[in-house]
């Protein structure tokens, strides 16, 4: 494995992700999508930030770029201090498995494997024993509380077993980083709710930045931190506790009912 050297950019020890004039442009025929047009932000370890913007604002375009799976067209991203803009295939790799956690909506646990299993899966490139491995998948589960389950298969668990199962899987490697994108789509508001502030408190516990693209208001709602995408920039960070009474509509910043709020000026 290579050495994950610190990048001489890194500002700070506690920063998590760092992205800096980043750019993200497609070709579509003749035509070029601009996405993102020089984002900059920084997310802390223990922050539970929500990424909201309209569909096709380029949410899951700003994942795809910090969790690796894509390259900017211009600027630089920092993942824990390492500058992953340049990064071979293996190197990448390599970073995405010992610094980044993802957790997406169509990311399906394994079906031939028990929960157990499954959140051994990540482990197995590693050079861990067995037993450590075992051991270190039934305390994850027990962190999310689906210990008592974990013979089971998926299609043996509800929907938000299967989620906490799969947070469980994501923070295997214990990530610097949890990238989410819509986490809680498949789920009820209640089981939603309760995977969120789960996330939320693995953050501060874990010291782990988290990062969850939503339309969902009440995911935002309990972030530290919302960063508004429009027109391909980030427009605006919005604390979290901000929110908490608002009657807006964090996801698009329109007032559902009342004024005199803030937010929507
Ligand atoms: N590989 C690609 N090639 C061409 N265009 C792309 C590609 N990936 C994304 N786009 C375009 O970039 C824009 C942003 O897409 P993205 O999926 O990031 O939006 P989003 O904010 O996640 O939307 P949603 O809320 O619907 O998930 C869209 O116009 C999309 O069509
Ligand atoms: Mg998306």
């Amino acid at each position: 494995m290579f050495e994950l050297v610190k990048s001489p950019l890194a500002s700070e020890k506690h920063v998590a992700v760092e992205c800096i004039d980043v750019w993200r442009e497609f070709q579509d025929g003749p035509r070029v999508i601009k996405v993102l047009q020089g984002t900059n932000l920084k997310v802390d370890r223990g922050e539970f930030v929500a990424v909201v913007g309209a569909s096709g604002s380029g949410k899951t375009t700003l994942l795809n770029l910090i969790g690796g799976l894509d390259q900017p067209t211009s600027g630089t991203i920092l993942v824990d201090g390492l500058d992953i803009t340049d990064l071979d295939d293996e190197k990448m790799s390599e970073v995405r498995r010992h610094k980044i956690g993802v957790l997406f909506q169509d990311q399906h646990l394994l079906p031939i494997f028990t929960a157990l299993e499954n959140v051994e899966v990540p482990m197995l490139l590693d050079d861990i024993p067995e037993k450590d491995r075992r051991d270190r998948a039934i305390k994850l589960l027990e962190m999310v509380s689906v210990d008592h389950r974990s013979q089971h298969m998926p299609h043996e668990l509800s929907g938000g077993m299967r989620s906490r199962v799969a947070l469980a899987r994501a923070l295997a490697n214990d990530p610097a980083i949890l990238l989410c994108d819509e986490p809680t789509g498949d789920l009820d508001h209640k089981t939603g709710g309760e995977v969120i502030q789960l996330m939320r408190d693995l953050a501060k516990k874990k010291n782990l930045a988290v990062l969850a693209a939503t339309h969902d208001p009440e995911t935002a709602r309990m972030a530290d931190k919302i960063l508004l995408l429009r027109d391909g920039v980030l427009v605006d960070e919005l604390i979290g506790d901000f929110f908490k009474h608002s009657k807006v509509d964090v996801t698009t910043r329109k007032h559902n009912q009342g004024t005199g709020d803030r937010a929507s000026t």
